[in-house]
């Protein structure tokens, strides 16, 4: 079994580069099927959610060729084959293919997806989507068999401004006969990079960014070039690890405007944050102040952030009150950091963080994506070394983790 030990203390400095969004790729390949061309996809990370979305191509028959971060996928000819629930399992993001496939061809059989399991995480808005858009489903067990005679665009008010609703029901969507529109749509910024990409090969998307989109139905989709947006969560986990043991660390190609909410949370905190076009410079303060924060839709405090700024608040003066609003189990990083030394106090969906506090290296386990990245924030912090297991799901989502960090200063391997 593979674990990442981290020996804390050890200041970082230099210059980290960031990866294309996670959440941004894993939509643009499954998105990709939808083109009658060849398209090809650059600045994709190199996270096994990557490899996982591949297999489902590729099984499909689609012929994908990766070099490096670009992907170059020709799916055109694919089949519209049940995709495995084996495959379908192992990511979240395996759900845009029910999308993708019912917009391409009126019919998609798939089962629920995997993920991480932060929360219930139902896809009944999604479900709701594709109903409107004129298909029926058929629910057995785990399985889904979505079909339609004809999709026909409809207005479709979302309970609740779900990213990847949103963006299933704009795959869904962009070729059906006649106008869409999602009303509470997610803003995040992927929602916009996949609404982009789909305009660049013939879509006419209007309003992605806003809580308004319309999709006015277009017979063909084109190939085209397209670049995944760098990745905020994994930018912002690393200007985390600068507020925490950094010194003029560089976190380059990034969106700053993407951050805000973080850039300002971490002023807010006392860190020293200078913000360039593209990048910021982070440093440990001396003096860092509790601070509260609350999780929200774009543009507010990311869920994804959470569980790492936790980390960086146990080192924080005074009390800090964390209250998740999006997922209903995202706490789990908790009880590890507390093993660690926190002194942190759970109460349904808030989290009293005092500090500070001196962590210290244990055996501890990542239960899912963020809690992990939170564990090696504050490994990276605590006197002695610290072992993470159940590292598969850090991997999922962080490119190069180890190098990245090694090359910062910090001691940590893969054992
Ligand atoms: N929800 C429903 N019904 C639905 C869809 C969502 O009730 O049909 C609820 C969810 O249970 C949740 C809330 O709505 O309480 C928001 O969920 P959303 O659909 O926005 O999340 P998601 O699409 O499942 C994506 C990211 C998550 C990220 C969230 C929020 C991907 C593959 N995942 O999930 O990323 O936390 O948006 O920004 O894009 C991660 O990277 O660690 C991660 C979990």
């Amino acid at each position: 079994m593979q674990k990442l030990e981290i020996e804390g203390n050890h200041i970082l400095n230099g210059t980290v580069k960031i990866s294309g969004a996670k959440n941004s790729a894993v939509a643009l390949i499954p998105a990709s099927i939808l083109s009658d061309d060849v398209v090809t996809i650059s600045n994709v990370p190199n996270i096994t959610d990557r490899d996982a979305l591949n297999e489902i191509l590729t099984y499909l028959g689609a012929n994908v060729k990766i070099d490096n971060e670009t992907m170059i996928i020709d799916s055109t000819n694919i089949e519209n084959k049940e995709i495995p629930e084996s495959i379908s399992k192992k990511l979240r993001a395996s759900y845009y293919f029910m999308g993708a496939l019912l917009g391409k061809y009126k019919k998609v059989k798939m089962y629920f997806p995997g993920g991480c399991k932060i929360g219930v995480r139902p896809i009944n808005l999604h479900l709701k989507g594709f109903e409107a858009l004129g298909a029926n489903i058929t629910e057995k067990g785990n399985q889904y068999i979505i079909e339609a005679d004809e999709l026909i665009g409809n207005n479709i008010y979302l309970d609740i401004a779900s990213v990847g609703a949103t963006i299933n029901i704009m795959l869904a969507a962009v070729k059906a006969k006649g106008t869409t529109i999602i009303e509470n749509a997610a803003k995040e910024p992927e929602v916009v990079n996949v609404a982009i990409f789909l305009n660049n090969m013939g879509a006419r998307i209007i309003g992605a960014g806003t809580s308004k989109i319309m999709i006015i139905g277009v017979d063909k989709l084109n190939g085209c070039y397209h670049e995944v947006i760098p990745d905020r969560i994994e930018a912002g986990t690393y200007m985390i690890a600068a507020a925490m043991i950094g010194k003029d660390v560089k976190i380059a190609n990034v969106i700053p405007e993407h951050l805000e909410a973080l850039s300002s949370k971490l002023k807010e905190i006392g860190t020293k944050v200078d913000i360039g076009d593209d990048y910021f410079v982070i440093s440990k303060s001396d003096n860092m102040q509790g601070v509260n924060i609350r999780t929200f839709t774009y543009p507010g405090f990311p869920t994804d952030l959470q569980q790492p700024i936790t980390a960086l608040l146990c080192q924080c003066e005074g009390v800090s009150l964390v209250e998740e609003t999006i997922f209903e189990n995202r706490f789990q990083n908790v009880d590890y950091l507390n093993k660690m030394g926190a002194n942190i106090k759970v109460n349904g969906k808030e989290a009293k963080v005092y500090g500070p506090t001196k962590l210290k290296g244990c055996e501890v386990v990542a239960t899912d994506l963020r809690a992990g990245a939170c564990l090696v924030l504050a490994a990276l912090v605590a006197e002695g070394t610290t072992s993470i297991y159940n590292i598969e799901h850090i991997l999922r989502g962080y490119e190069g983790l180890v190098d990245k960090l090694s090359n910062l200063g910090a001691k940590i391997k893969i054992v």
